[in-house]
């Protein structure tokens, strides 16, 4: 499972030999750690025309000193002197209505793009499309192919992504996690923010935000779920840890790590919500639908079986559960659903009819049920759709379509399990409520779907 690609392509012969022969240059990705818990240098905030939004006292939060302001440390030089380079170029572009105004985007970046740190952040700030003004909805949109192209040519592990919103206070959240390394792995994404939420807007626990929440996790036993469960405890929820029966040894093991509860529940079983519910007597505030499976075939081979298998899984329980915990009122006014969908359910994939079909469907699922639950039951639906990420599911992939999975993305490389966590963590924040409806790949900005 280990890519021995990204260690060797990460020394100074591997740098050598991958630029002569013209190979993917992948570098090892500052991912977040309490020892290394933010992006190494300032923020530069920069405009498309006149600034647009009030951004400052937000980003100040952010914890990077911002470029220019005033000294990170009393006493010290002014944040980001001369000397450093930016770790974060953060562009507003929502006033920009014009194409003439869309100069100021190359004017602003082209001169600082190469001085931004490696694994650092371009975040584009754009407006929601304007139905009424389709010039303004063209440049709007426009940005979402600028920001696509420059993290496929910007390299050094640092990512480019677009977010569109109107009000930087219901926004911030969002920006600190991507202005974090808890982002390494998102990468050309275009995220939009919606209204704010009248209540769950609290930043005051910043380290333990989901402290006095309980989340549940399904799939929890291992890969993506164990990283779940670990991210989510360290946020401070008590999880609660679903997987099939058989798994029970390893679920455990999950589970009194963090001090969760195991629940040894297939969850397609026709109960599997009643019992959900009744392990849940006080609620439940994070329902994170992890558990999935595959069944590979090409459809003129697949079989009947394989194909209910895979759809029942990923698909079916995911919608009877939900249905039935949002109804009978378990999951909690201010709860998060986050669904897991995945790049093959927005591009295809060869011998994945079944899978391909049951991820679009988690996609279609959650565009649907975002507004209806949130004007129901106070309760935002969002999906994060993984690419190629290193666990036991892709460790059985052939050796050459695994090369491919990893070196087809603009970072030249997988993800790991840590970088589905942070990025589901980030939706079940309690002060992301104004994030609503979003499916956000994880997936390196994968070269399939784009
Ligand atoms: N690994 C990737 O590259 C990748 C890419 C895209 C999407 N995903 C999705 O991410 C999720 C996790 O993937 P992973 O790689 O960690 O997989 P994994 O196979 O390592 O883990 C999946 C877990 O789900 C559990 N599970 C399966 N069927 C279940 C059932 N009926 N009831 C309860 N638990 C059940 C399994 O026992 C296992 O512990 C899945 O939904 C998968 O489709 C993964």
């Amino acid at each position: 499972m280990a890519d021995r690609y990204l260690r060797l392509a990460a020394t100074a012969p591997g740098r050598f030999l991958t630029r002569r022969l013209g190979l993917p240059r992948p570098v090892p990705l500052h991912r977040w750690s309490p020892q290394h818990p933010s992006l190494d240098g300032p923020l530069l905030l920069l405009s498309a025309g006149e600034p647009h939004l009030a951004l400052e006292p937000v980003l100040a939060r952010t914890g990077l000193p911002l470029l220019g302001g005033p000294p990170a440390v009393p006493g010290g030089s002014p944040a980001g002197g001369a000397a450093s380079r930016p770790a974060a170029l953060v562009l507003d572009t929502t006033g920009v209505r014009t194409v003439e105004e869309l100069a100021g985007v190359h004017a602003a970046l082209h001169p600082r793009v190469r001085s931004l740190a490696p694994s650092g952040r371009v975040l584009v700030l754009g407006a929601p499309l304007d139905p009424a003004d389709p010039h303004q909805s063209a440049v709007q949109q426009g940005l979402e192919g600028f920001v696509r192209s420059l993290g496929k040519e910007i390299g050094g592990g640092r990512t480019v992504n677009l977010l569109r919103l109107t009000d930087p206070a219901a926004a911030e959240s969002t920006l600190r996690f991507l202005l974090s390394p808890k982002s390494a792995y998102v990468d050309g994404q275009v995220i939009e923010v919606g209204e704010p939420e009248e209540a769950n807007q609290c930043l005051a626990e910043v380290d333990r935000p989901l402290a006095g929440r309980t989340a549940l996790v399904t799939g929890a036993a291992r890969g993506i779920g164990e990283a779940l469960v670990r991210t989510l405890a360290r946020d401070g929820a008590r999880v609660v840890c679903l997987d099939v029966p058989s798994a029970g040894a390893e679920l455990d093991r999950v589970a009194s790590s963090v001090g969760g509860d195991p629940l040894a529940l297939d969850i397609t079983a026709p109960d599997a919500a009643a019992r959900i519910g009744g392990a849940l007597p006080d609620g439940l505030d994070v329902l994170v639908h992890n558990a999935g499976i595959t069944r590979d075939r090409r459809l003129a081979n697949m079989s009947a079986d394989r194909w209910n298998a895979v759809l029942d899984v990923n698909l079916g329980s995911v919608l009877r559960t939900t249905d039935a915990l949002l109804g009978e009122g378990v999951l909690r006014r201010g709860g998060r659903v986050v669904a897991t969908a995945s790049i093959s359910g927005i591009a295809g994939n060869t011998g994945q009819t079944n899978y391909a079909t049951s991820k679009a469907g988690i996609v279609g699922m959650v565009r649907a049920l975002a507004p209806v639950a949130r004007a129901a039951h106070g309760v935002t639906v969002n999906a994060v759709a993984p690419g190629f990420i290193e666990t036991a599911m892709t460790a059985a992939v052939p050796l050459l379509i695994r090369e491919a999975g990893r070196r087809m993305t603009s970072l030249g490389q997988g993800g790991l399990p840590q970088d589905v966590a942070e990025t589901t963590a980030w939706l079940a924040h309690p002060a992301s409520g104004a994030v609503n409806g979003q499916v956000v790949r994880v997936c390196g900005q994968s070269l399939l779907g784009a």
